[in-house]
């Protein structure tokens, strides 16, 4: 049986006053006893702000990206090893919009998947299609593509969760059904079985794309939907604690 992670993806928001003020609301409204990991992933400047006020909590946090080098000459850029010193537990990579923004390749993401797994993080690899992909019937050409690429070239397959984020229900409102979730959910799986049915059955695969508190219940119930990559609905409390609670 996975167990469920719900995960927010807090993008390029906060600042030290409105994250104090949501990781308390967070930490008081969570329920005594949690049938769900939980993670904040905000900024990398906030890291130590998290660790600070999530330590001892049911609260991991980790952050949105990474370099693919391990240190030195790389003006700008964030190492794994910096990652763990902060506590994280988890790295976002390949979401769409650093695919988007930043010309981040499946190879790179493969290769920042890898670096984190070295360090003993564990990568969220974000995989999706746009949707003029998914109107061509090539959703699942492009989300194996992605997966593929990975998992060529981790050593463990189990040290990862896989985020399956359809490109056009990120930050639109437009959210997939919970049946088109699972079809690509449960195709991802067995990409992953064709490697190692076993460890697949382990691997959690999140949804995530305008993920809220009125669709995640529904989300949330089908059989290879394992948790939640959250963006809108994390930066609010309430929203965040309701999806926790529909886990
Ligand atoms: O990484 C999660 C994010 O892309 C989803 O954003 O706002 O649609 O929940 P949102």
């Amino acid at each position: 049986m996975r167990r469920t992670l719900i995960a927010g993806n807090w993008k390029m928001n906060g600042d030290f006053s409105a994250n104090r003020s949501l990781l308390s609301e967070i930490k008081a409204g969570l329920p005594a006893s949690l049938n769900c990991d939980v993670l904040v992933c905000p900024p990398a400047p906030y890291l130590a702000q998290c660790a600070e006020l999530l330590a001892g909590t049911a609260v991991m946090w980790g952050a949105q990206d990474v370099s693919v080098h391990a240190q030195g000459a790389y003006t700008g850029e964030i190492s794994a090893a910096m990652l763990a010193d902060c506590g994280s537990k988890y790295v976002i990579v390949g979401h769409s919009e650093r695919r988007a923004y930043h010309a981040e390749s499946d190879e790179l993401v493969a290769q920042k998947a890898l670096h984190l797994q070295k360090s003993g993080l564990l990568p969220i690899v974000c995989v999706g299609e746009t949707l003029e992909q998914r109107e061509s019937g090539q959703t699942n050409q492009v989300v194996a593509a992605q997966l593929n690429a990975v998992l060529d070239v981790l050593g463990d397959m189990a040290a990862m969760v896989v985020a399956y984020e359809p490109v056009w229900a990120i930050g639109t409102g437009k959210t997939a059904t919970p049946q088109m979730a699972q079809d690509v959910h449960q195709f991802l799986r067995q990409q992953m079985a064709a490697r190692n049915a076993a460890v697949a059955d382990k691997v959690q695969i999140l949804y995530g794309g305008s993920m809220k508190p009125e669709n995640a219940a529904e989300l949330l119930a089908m059989p290879d939907i394992d948790g939640g990559l959250i963006g809108g609905a994390a930066l609010k409390s309430q929203d965040f604690l309701s999806i926790i609670a529909a886990a």
